[in-house]
């Protein structure tokens, strides 16, 4: 197995009332295991549409997605949840940490669920592998804006899935922030050989991609 993920002839349309509205066109897309990959493109382009279909949190109108070679536009949404959950990490530009629980429960909760031994140790591990050993303890309430989207990226690849699927994962951080979480995700997917598809306004960040497709008007261009 070579492609981790394809997509083909992929559509997404929209109905409000009479009007159908095309969000994606006809998009083919292929994802190496180990690729890097980011989308650019104006706000309207079609970018998160994009990503919750690869996520399977969104259905396509149209077209087929196989992840490892399973078709997984024809199963059914508890399927596409178990396959999610195992392969599959999503970080977004809000952070829907847990509010109540602290940075390590937000973690190791993941973890605990998907039956992992010494969730705590792990969650402790990674946080700290992130910057993060004296923040521990802290709700989210008590943290930057920064460490709140590192906690996020660590709940998120937790389970180490085989993709992360981020989108504008620094879009609510400065620049000093957004170089931190992007050296994260870049020096996480290159140790762990995930593959890493990263939606971006920032060019820079684009770049270290080894690979930039741009939407514009819900078709690669
Ligand atoms: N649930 C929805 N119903 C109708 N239109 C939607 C819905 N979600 C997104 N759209 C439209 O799809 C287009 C692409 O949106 P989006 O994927 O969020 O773009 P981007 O992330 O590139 O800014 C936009 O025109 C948006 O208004
Ligand atoms: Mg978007």
């Amino acid at each position: 197995m070579n492609n981790l993920l394809q997509l083909k002839k992929i559509n997404l349309k929209y109905q409000t009332g009479k009007d159908t509205i095309k969000v994606l066109q006809d998009i083919d897309l292929i994802i190496k295991q180990k690729e890097t990959i980011s989308i650019v493109g104006e706000s309207g382009s079609g970018k998160t549409s994009l990503i919750m279909l690869i996520g399977g949190l969104e259905k396509v109108t149209s077209g087929k997605i196989y992840f490892q070679d399973q078709d997984i536009t024809s199963l059914t949404e508890d399927e596409i949840s178990e396959i999610r959950r195992k392969n599959i990490g999503i970080v977004f530009q809000s952070f829907y940490l847990i509010p109540n629980y602290t940075a390590v429960e937000n973690v190791a909760l993941t973890l605990e669920l998907n039956k992992f031994e010494k969730p705590f140790d792990q969650a402790k591990e990674l946080l700290d592998r992130f910057g993060l050993k004296n923040r521990l303890n802290n709700l989210p309430s008590q943290l930057s804006g920064g460490e709140q989207q590192r906690v996020a990226i660590a709940r998120s690849i937790a389970m180490k899935p085989e993709l992360i699927l981020a989108d504008e994962p620094t879009g609510n951080l400065d620049s000093e922030n957004s170089k931190m979480i992007s050296d994260i995700l870049f020096n996480y997917v290159k140790e762990e050989g995930s593959s890493l598809i990263l939606v971006t306004h920032d060019l820079k960040l684009a770049n270290r991609a080894k690979k930039i497709i741009k939407l514009m008007d819900g078709k690669i261009v």
